[in-house]
């Protein structure tokens, strides 16, 4: 659990950042599954990461010069009819102690009250969202300021994007969220073992999911971090395959990618083994490759070292291996420029992880490298992909059939530290001698 006071720091942090600007934020919105039917709500990553709430129908706002507030919370109020249906609502009273607002208001204040709080304000940081009618809110918000520029000289002068102010912090994890992630990660990590023993020959591909999703609510995940990817065969080919139907057969591959959410924090790991318990020599060749571009790419994660020195070091060794295998041919230095490994390996080597699988915090900034800083958490996830439609580039070889159908992806989770790397998730195997029996 985050502390209230943490949360409280890093409300600090954006506001030093945003001076006399005004930062507003919105809560998730609930979503439709069908018909009147929700699902389980998910709150905001940015939201939730400044503020601990856990309720649609939120507005947060940080206004770091104003006289009285400089946090306020708008939420919806208690209502003891809608919360037998719906769930009980922190409400506006408690909402001010328990989450350290200095002021909190109805949501259905927020047009009436919202001004006081951008009257002063240089600028306006706000992102916008998907929701169309709240973004013209703001937009409308904004307007009405503009409107009051000639007469007192000051106005927000601009709609700013919080991600350069936020998106730095969210980037490096505190302690308490290395240890939610820990969690996230340990959990993915017991399920990804649990269904290498599991699966076989005979069973379809579903139950080796419902195995690992067993375990995630068993051990208190609240569920996939993402449709588990549960691809035997060729069906490891597609990158989000997630129909998880087939029957597997013997001599399969499986590709598992699978993580959970630990109380909003996410694990994503790949695993690919052979369900019979031996690669064919086909299947080995192309493991050993992914393996070697994995461990390598991992071996790039230190801190001060480019971001995507992690992606080119995978390119390059994936690039040897298939070339010493006959699948590319050429001059290496052109197969790398002009990306005529694509066909084989299509996505890129990784991502930042954390609130968000795909989290945010940019990966580099123009011609200018983005270093590798301590805290920071990414995936290292190569893959080979020789789909039994593979097209190769222009140039190059056809594939001989023998290939067709080996899909092999192998992906940590691994936390950049003051000396090197720590892989979150090296309790799943991926040696070959571990993976054969
Ligand atoms: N499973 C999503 C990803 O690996 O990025
Ligand atoms: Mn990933
Ligand atoms: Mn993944």
């Amino acid at each position: 659990m985050t502390q209230v006071t943490e949360y409280a720091q890093r409300r600090e942090q954006v506001m030093a950042k945003i001076g006399k600007g005004t930062a507003i934020f919105r809560s998730a919105p609930t979503a439709v599954m069908h018909n009147d039917v929700e699902y389980n709500f998910r709150q905001d990553s940015d939201f939730f990461y400044l503020t601990g709430f856990n309720e649609a129908e939120a507005v947060a706002v940080l206004a770091p010069h104003h006289e009285e507030h400089r946090f306020i919370l708008f939420v919806q109020p208690k209502d003891l009819e809608r919360e037998t249906w719906s769930g009980y609502r922190v409400g506006v009273e408690a909402a001010k102690s328990q989450y350290g607002a200095d002021e909190v208001y109805p949501i259905a204040e927020l047009d009436e009250k919202l001004p006081q709080y951008l009257e002063k304000a240089d600028r306006i940081y706000y992102r916008l969202g998907r929701d169309t009618a709240f973004n013209n809110k703001v937009l409308r918000h904004w307007q009405k300021q503009m409107a009051t520029y000639a007469k007192t000289g000051y106005a927000p002068m601009a709609l700013a994007d919080p991600a350069p102010v936020l998106y730095p912090l969210r980037q490096i994890k505190s302690a308490a969220e290395l240890a939610l992630m820990r969690q996230a990660v340990k959990i993915a990590v017991d399920a990804h073992n649990h269904a290498r023993e599991y699966a076989r020959p005979g069973l379809y591909e579903y139950q080796v999911q419902a195995e690992i999703e067993h375990i995630f609510r068993q051990r208190g995940a609240l569920g996939p971090a993402y449709p588990s990817i549960v691809a035997s065969g060729a069906n490891a080919c597609v990158l989000h395959y997630t129909e998880n139907t087939r029957q597997m057969q013997d001599g399969d591959l499986l590709l598992i990618d699978a993580g959970c959410a630990y109380e909003y924090y996410n694990s994503d790991i790949t695993r690919s083994f052979p369900i019979s318990g031996h690669f064919t020599p086909e299947q080995k060749a192309i493991y050993e490759i992914v393996l070697e571009a994995q461990l390598q790419s991992i071996a790039q994660v230190q801190p001060g070292n480019p971001y995507k020195q992690t992606h080119d070091t995978a390119v390059r060794v994936i690039v040897e291996g298939l070339m010493d295998l006959g699948l590319l041919q050429g001059d290496i230095e052109e197969i790398i420029k002009e990306e005529k490994y694509k066909p084989f390996y299509m996505h890129r080597t990784g991502h930042w992880l954390g609130l968000d699988v795909h989290d945010v915090g940019v990966y580099q900034h123009g011609e200018t490298p983005h270093n590798l800083e301590p805290g920071q958490v990414l995936t290292i996830e190569p893959g080979i992909y020789i789909s039994p439609y593979i097209k190769p580039a222009e140039g190059q070889p056809e594939v001989d059939p023998k290939w067709h159908g080996i899909g092999i992806r192998i992906e940590d989770d691994v936390l950049v530290t003051a000396s090197g790397c720590e892989v979150l998730s090296a309790g799943v195997p991926k040696s070959i001698a571990e993976l054969e029996n």
